[in-house]
């Protein structure tokens, strides 16, 4: 960006303010040079939350109200999944300012084309909310993951947690709605497999289904659909392989996130705790994340803690990512580095979640496209 076009201060619109919407607010809050200015939020005990949250922003009715306040000079979209790209196409026909857009990008794999089309022609950054690669734990592990492993062949990741939570207007009980738990919950892991293997997806194969949570759940006289557990293959184009299992019914386990990647040389592992305020106070201290690094010769696993500013795990559910994640796209906002997660990198984690999906329903090896 020209320096004379550059601005001292990002001035946040917020295109809905819910459970997560309201996780921004708060991290927003403690970066310097930045500020909410509107929110539109439709649902009235949500939209109150977020005007206690943040007295002086401007409650709207609209993406058009909150694109036509002039102090407005980015947003944030954290609706549910299904409307993510239809508001990004708004945004685009409107007023194209720089945009991060909660995963996943799209949850329709029709919907292709129009993302195509959207990367194609918008001129400023949209940067894809992917907050488990900003976990300080994470981070750590990928930062270190090469040499600990002499090339990383395998990769597992493994989240046991708590079933999803209940939702407004409980949209997210619905596969229609969320693109299916293996877009919904896991294009976060899908994505962190693309990053730490720094290659592409070449085919999938899954098996999940729903089978402890939501089973009797009727919602407008449709039963919920939503999977609660399931284990995911994937191939890549380096030769690597990396797994998922994922388990909603399995929050007493003193860690959310195992995450494991192992080389010729030897093996790093990083233990993430889920959110803090689930931890049972008589229990004491919520455990911290631990990455450990095992080498195969000489043998000696080492371990270090990982700990998170209290502040910021105050400030969310995700050991402090969500900060992480807005220092760095506000500085892409300014044009003072690039969009780390891109529409690419959006598309793949939803592609790689549907071709899951889809292994898991016919039973079948799902091939990736190589392009978009
Ligand atoms: N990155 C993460 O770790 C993470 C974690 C949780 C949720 N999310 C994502 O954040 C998004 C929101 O999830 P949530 O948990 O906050 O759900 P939520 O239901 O608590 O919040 C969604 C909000 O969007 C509002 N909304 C509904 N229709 C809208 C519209 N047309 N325009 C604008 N807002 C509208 C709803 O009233 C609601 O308040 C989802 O896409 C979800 O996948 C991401």
């Amino acid at each position: 960006m020209p320096e004379e076009e550059r601005v001292a201060k990002l001035n946040y619109g917020i295109i809905g303010c819910g459970m997560m919407g309201q996780e921004h607010l708060r991290n927003i809050a403690l970066l310097p040079d930045a500020a909410v200015v509107a929110i539109f939020e439709p649902d009235a005990g949500m939209r109150a939350l977020s005007a206690e949250a943040v007295p002086s922003a401007k409650l709207v009715d609209s993406i058009e109200e909150v694109l036509a306040v002039d102090e407005v000079n980015c947003l944030l979209i954290a609706s549910p999944n299904y409307l993510h790209l239809e508001q990004l196409e708004k945004i685009a026909a409107i007023r194209p300012l720089p945009v991060l857009v909660e995963k996943p990008l799209f949850t329709d794999p029709a919907d292709a084309p129009r993302l195509a089309a959207l990367r194609a022609a918008y001129p400023a950054p949209i940067w894809v909310a992917m907050e488990y690669r900003y976990m300080p734990p994470v981070a750590r592990m990928i930062a270190e993951a090469a040499e600990a492993t002499g090339g990383i062949r395998m990769l597992t990741i493994r989240e046991h947690r708590f079933p999803f939570l209940e939702k407004v207007g409980d949209w997210n009980r619905f596969n229609r709605n969320t693109g299916g738990t293996l877009v919904e919950k896991c294009c976060h892991f899908f994505d962190l497999m693309r990053h730490i293997l720094k290659s592409d997806p070449v085919r999938v194969m899954a098996s999940g289904g729903q089978s402890v949570n939501h089973l009797d759940e009727v919602y407008g006289g449709q039963k919920s659909d939503i999977w609660d557990n399931a284990y995911v293959i994937v191939d890549f184009a380096s030769g690597a392989r990396a797994m998922l299992e994922l388990c909603m019914f399995a929050e007493g386990a003193r860690y959310q996130e195992e995450i494991s990647a192992v080389g010729p040389k030897g093996k790093i592992e990083c233990l993430v705790p889920g959110p803090g305020r689930f931890w049972p106070e008589h229990l004491g201290e919520p455990p911290v994340s631990q990455v450990i690094v095992s080498p195969r010769d000489p043998k000696g696993p080492h371990m270090v803690e990982i700990p998170v500013d209290p502040q910021l795990l105050e400030a969310g559910d995700h050991n402090g990512s969500t900060f992480y994640q807005h220092q760095r796209f506000q500085k892409a906002a300014l044009g003072e580095q690039p969009v780390e997660v891109a529409l690419d990198d959006g598309w793949w984690a939803v592609a790689m979640g549907l071709a899951a999906q889809r292994s898991a329903e016919t039973g079948e090896v799902v091939n990736l496209p190589t392009e978009w």
